[in-house]
């Protein structure tokens, strides 16, 4: 069948379908590349950028500037999968102009299908002011890496009645002030299940169970190229940092021993030309 590219109604088909969406990360070339041509659905250029590429030790500092620059990579490797640009910190909060200008900067110059923002409530205003201005909105509950100084530090929420249910509310709210689908970051399995059958939008979950209308992992933490930490929820599918490591210390060997490079990654000269340069 010819593939075409993933559109917002093709996201919510596989919702109603009850068909698994993929979701992945990508900040570059070559990884949306790799992305797109596995057939993943969705590719997320997260903030999970200044942790994981940028070696920062929080997603606080990432810029928009810096979102920007990864995107346009990002977009450049992309074809079919719907593409979305996760607004940083601080992009969105001070003011609904200042979140549209950020998030049309992500359609304008970066080619992206829609943002994400985390929050509930609090960001509804900006979400609804996006929205109006035409750009389709993920959002993002549970664990919202970008506050996780107010929530207390990495943990899982809604662990208890009271804030499963503050979760499910907050997820009402984002489905009617109009976004397209929702993140749900590590709430218990059972609860992302509850808010999954209730939300006619699907939920994508990364550390929230199997029963979440898709799944999203940060590509460089699955692919095992991100091993600071490796948090439960994550699954490696291969370990490239020992793979990588491998390559680059053989290299470094057969340099030291003159085994690389040999004829075949050389380039040859006729010995005429060769006897003419040494003559002169
Ligand atoms: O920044 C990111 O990569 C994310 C995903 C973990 C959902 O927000």
């Amino acid at each position: 069948m010819e593939r075409k590219k993933i559109t917002i109604t093709d996201l919510q088909n596989k919702k109603r379908d009850g068909k698994k969406i993929t979701m992945l990360t990508a900040y570059d070339y070559p990884m949306a590349r790799l992305v797109d041509d596995a057939g993943i659905d969705v590719i997320l250029v997260g903030d999970s950028l200044g942790m994981v590429v940028l070696g920062l030790d929080s997603t606080v500092p990432v810029t928009m500037d810096m979102m920007i620059h990864h995107a346009m990579a990002a977009r450049r490797g992309t074809k079919y999968a719907f593409l979305i640009g996760d607004m940083p910190f601080m992009s969105y909060q001070i003011s609904k102009e200042e979140a549209i200008r950020n998030a049309g900067r992500f359609m304008k110059e970066a080619g992206c299908d829609a943002v994400k923002l985390e929050g509930g409530e609090e960001v509804l205003e900006a979400t609804m002011a996006i929205i109006n201005a035409g750009i389709p909105v993920l959002g993002h509950l549970g664990l919202t890496p970008q506050t996780v100084s107010k929530l207390g530090g990495f943990k899982v929420q809604g662990k208890d009645a009271e804030g499963a249910n503050k979760i499910l509310e907050q997820a009402y709210a984002l489905e009617r002030a109009g976004c397209f689908a929702i993140v749900l970051e590590c709430v218990p399995d059972r609860v992302a299940k509850l808010i999954t059958k209730k939300l006619s939008i699907p939920t994508i979950g990364i550390g929230a169970g199997p029963d979440c209308d898709g799944q999203v992992l940060v590509t460089n933490d699955m692919v095992g190229l991100f091993d600071r930490f490796v948090p439960k929820f994550v699954k490696q599918y291969v370990k490239l940092s020992a793979v990588i490591s491998d390559g680059l210390k053989k290299y470094k060997d057969e340099v030291e021993k003159g085994i690389f490079p040999d004829a075949t990654h050389s380039f040859s000269i006729k010995d005429e030309e060769i006897k003419k340069l040494k003559k002169k």
